[in-house]
């Protein structure tokens, strides 16, 4: 399947869908226990056409990265982008660019499409330090494009006065369920200044599945109520996902998101009056300190 792709601040470009992988490879510490599947659930979603694959230092203590290299060793790393995070507590100069080269060396790539801040620095360390090491991380060819994840309007703004690169993204959580960016104006910043939104927890699990909104509309269009809650979140400027599964199944019902748009008018409806939006992450708020995910 051919993925359409958008474009962003001087021709930055990422597909509409691609693949997370928090969980894979373990939560906060590496659990081997499920290589073989998700291996085969990460070439799966190549082979299906996915090339963005999404990952981070701290997905199971870097065996999340490791999974992902094992797969590219026998894929052609050029079609493929990958992105990776460096987490709040490695931001300082030297450990940024120490993490940034662990992670290539557990992915077996010599670059990374894009590199994020997973968070904002802990307190006593200067956004101008982490930032040196960003621009330096780019200007040896190791990092591409330089994003953030979870920030606000705010920091948004410091991080942007101390990088030599565009800040291409806000990876943020974004779904049917949780407005925490529309509540606080990123979501329109973002769309303002060329930034892609890139939504994570797009499924919102175990919410979704009640809502007699989605069922109603799921029956409109022959449609699942995830392919809607999909569609949604991309139908909208500058927004693009990365939704996590490791079962073939449901990377083919997520697939069937793309491809056909929702009317204007059941847009409308959803953004404005789906029932129960949360306008505070219940898992990552906006510049949230720690590295925790829910
Ligand atoms: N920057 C950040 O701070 C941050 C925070 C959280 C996440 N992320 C990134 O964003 C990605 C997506 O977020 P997420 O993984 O938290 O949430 P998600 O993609 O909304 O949901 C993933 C969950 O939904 C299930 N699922 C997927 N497709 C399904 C389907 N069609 N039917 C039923 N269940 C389905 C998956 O299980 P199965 O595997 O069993 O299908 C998994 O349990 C992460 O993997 C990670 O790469 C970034």
């Amino acid at each position: 399947m051919n993925i359409p792709t958008k474009k962003f601040i001087n021709g930055f470009e990422l597909p509409v869908y691609g693949l997370g992988t928090w969980q894979m490879g373990g939560r906060w510490e590496a659990d081997y226990s499920n290589d073989e599947i998700e291996k085969i659930a990460i070439q799966t979603a190549i082979d299906k056409g996915i090339i963005h694959i999404d990952t981070a230092e701290s997905y199971g203590d870097g065996h999340s990265e490791e999974l992902i290299g094992e797969v590219l060793k026998s894929n052609d790393r050029k079609k493929l982008f990958i992105s990776s995070k460096v987490s709040a507590n490695n931001q300082g100069y030297d450990e940024l660019i120490k993490s940034c080269n662990d992670s290539l060396k557990r992915l077996g790539t010599d670059y990374i499409d894009l590199y994020m801040l997973h968070r904002y620095p802990l307190p006593g360390t200067p956004i101008e330090e982490t930032m040196r090491a960003m621009n330096y991380l780019v200007s040896k060819g190791k990092v591409r494009n330089i994003g953030v994840c979870n920030m606000s309007i705010n920091r948004l703004k410091e991080v942007q006065k101390h990088t030599e690169y565009p800040i291409v993204c806000n990876q943020v959580h974004y779904s049917l369920v949780c407005r925490e960016i529309v509540d606080k104006g990123v979501l329109e910043y973002c769309q303002d200044n060329g930034i892609a939104i890139v939504a994570w927890g797009p499924l919102q699990k175990g919410e979704l599945e009640e809502s007699d909104m989605l069922k109603e509309l799921a029956g409109k269009y022959n449609k699942t109520q995830y392919q809607i809650a999909i569609n949604w979140l991309i139908s909208q400027k500058n927004v693009v996902t990365i939704p996590k599964t490791t079962h073939t199944e449901h990377l083919d019902e997520n697939l069937g998101a793309l491809g056909w748009t929702l009317e204007e008018g059941d847009i409308k409806i959803l953004t404005e009056k789906f029932p129960g939006q949360k306008l505070v992450s219940e898992r990552v708020p906006l510049d949230y300190e720690a590295d925790v995910e829910v």
